[in-house]
């Protein structure tokens, strides 16, 4: 989707106008007729448009001698989140409509955007107008997206540039939604890291480290998990530093990277398992955060690691019962091969904290069902050892879009994970299975680093299009981990 900010309101392509809450009647409807301002308000009317951020109301009018369509389009109380609303709803109206091109006219709005506004309404029409469509190639001709353009005309100075700011965040969710939407054939842990090669030409290092020096660095529990797979592992350990090395050491973000989860011996049900291919949502947000950073130049530094595994059943793969040995020394019994994503994690933990001793370390990770069954689709849920951490998250996520909600951590728990023969075991009992999978990570972190989990196995897909996408990928994470590095550990 090309998006522009132009002077004038060109006169071609469907005409968007935005209108705050129960502002319609007194609205200003620039470039319109007294009649068809009369039109629109009826209209508006009629479809029960009262200006609620995410509404839309459509007409046509004459113009020209021809017809043009008209949108109002419902800017709420003006909040930014309500502008980003405003351009996602519009794309879901318009991108399979037939039309080509729209201007959204903010020139007669009553509530005047700011810039970072007009950037959440670009950020919202991207956002929306995100596709991936590379495996159809029989789509019919009315169900192909149409709408290629939309120019925003009205907006503050310093819009370009907050747009510009935001455009790299944008192409980083994007980058994660591909990420997450690719079968597993396609993306594995080699093909992931061949995908984020990329990256290097937008300044960002890259390391890889492939079974053998996984193997070195005594690396068990993740290669376990890997062992049922004919597809290699990979660390793939991703620096940012805009800082030009003034900031040490780097800000930590680690990704459960999945790639394919059946539950290994501990075998999943046959219904629903396809789902497991977004099992690498935590590393495709690691990823997506890296290029978001890279791209807007972000004056931080910045590690992502992803842990790239397989989880499969096969004559190699390790049975329940099996005593692994992490990185970090600790043994693990095996109860459950399908609680790998904590296997997996650990060793990437442990070799990150060895590597560049963080004093600020996250996880993402599509950990638990039962993240799920605690809540829903509408928050990620946050697990930390520090409350100011904890607070600086939920903060960025609420501002960013992506929600958190706060769990508890307490040593109450570790019993339930305590092993009769080993120093723990992967899984606890049913009760409170987020918060055990949770203590479990807590066991590989560093005295004195401040860790938070975050567990995004509700976030990372959805079933029904949401504000800013449609069912499929959400790109969860991406806009959070860039707002909080923005707001924490840059300027
Ligand atoms: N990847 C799953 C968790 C998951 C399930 C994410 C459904 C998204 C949707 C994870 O590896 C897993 O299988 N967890 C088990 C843990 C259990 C064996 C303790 C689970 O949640 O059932
Ligand atoms: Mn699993
Ligand atoms: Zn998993």
């Amino acid at each position: 989707m090309a998006i522009s900010l132009v002077t004038a309101s060109p006169t071609t392509g469907t005409l968007i106008l935005p209108v705050v809450k129960d502002g319609l009647s007194a609205a200003t409807l620039p470039g319109l007729s007294p009649e068809n301002v009369a039109l629109l308000r009826s209209a508006g009317a009629a479809q029960r448009f009262e200006g609620d951020a995410g509404s839309v109301s459509d007409a046509f009018v004459v113009h020209d001698g021809g017809t043009r369509r008209v949108i109002l389009g419902g800017a709420g109380k003006g909040t930014v989140e309500d502008f980003e609303k405003l351009g996602a709803a519009v794309v879901a109206r318009l991108l399979t409509s037939g039309e080509t091109e729209a201007v959204i006219d903010l020139s007669g709005l009553a509530i005047k955007p700011s810039a970072e506004a007009v950037a959440r309404l670009a950020s919202g029409i991207a956002l929306r107008g995100w596709r991936y469509d590379v495996y159809r190639t029989k789509l019919p001709e009315k169900q192909k997206p149409t709408l290629q353009s939309v120019s925003i005309c009205g907006a503050p100075d310093g819009s370009a540039s907050a747009w510009d700011a935001a455009r790299g965040v944008v192409e980083g969710v994007a980058f994660t939604r591909e990420l997450v939407t690719e079968p597993a054939n396609i993306v594995f842990p080699v093909s992931f890291v061949e995908r984020c090669r990329k990256l290097a030409d937008l300044g960002v290092e890259i390391e890889v480290l492939g079974r053998s020096e996984m193997e070195a660095a005594g690396m068990g529990a993740l290669l376990g998990v890997s062992q049922g797979s004919v597809r290699e592992p990979q660390l793939l350990v991703m620096r940012w530093d805009g800082t030009g090395g003034k900031k040490s050491p780097p800000v930590v973000l680690v990704g459960k990277g999945v790639t394919f989860d059946t539950g290994g011996i501990s075998l999943k049900p046959p219904a629903g398992m396809e789902d497991m291919k977004w099992d690498m949502g935590g590393a495709g947000a690691v990823a997506g955060t890296m290029l978001a950073l890279a791209t807007r130049k972000a004056n931080a530094h910045v590690v992502g690691v992803c842990a790239l595994v397989e989880n499969m059943p096969d004559g190699n793969a390790q049975r329940p019962g099996d005593v692994v040995t992490s990185m970090s020394g600790q043994t693990i019994e095996v109860i459950n091969t399908d609680a790998e994503g904590r296997l997996v994690l650990c060793d990437a933990m442990t070799w990150v904290q060895k590597k560049y001793s963080p004093k600020v370390m996250v996880d993402l990770a599509t950990l638990t069902g039962a993240m799920i069954i605690s809540l829903g689709f509408e928050h990620a849920g946050i697990f930390s050892n520090d409350d100011d951490l904890a607070e600086s998250l939920i903060k960025a996520g609420k501002a960013a879009g992506d929600p958190l909600w706060r769990f508890p951590l307490s040593p109450a728990y570790d019993k339930l994970i305590d092993s009769p023969i080993a120093d723990i075991k992967n899984v606890g009992p049913r009760e409170a299975g987020s918060i055990t999978a949770a203590q479990f990570l807590q066991r590989f972190v560093d005295d004195g680093v401040k860790w938070a989990h975050l567990d995004i196995a509700g976030m990372v897909w959805a079933s029904k299009p949401g504000a800013v996408w449609d069912k499929g990928a959400t790109g969860y994470g991406v806009r959070l981990l860039n707002r909080f590095v923005a707001d924490n550990f840059e300027g």
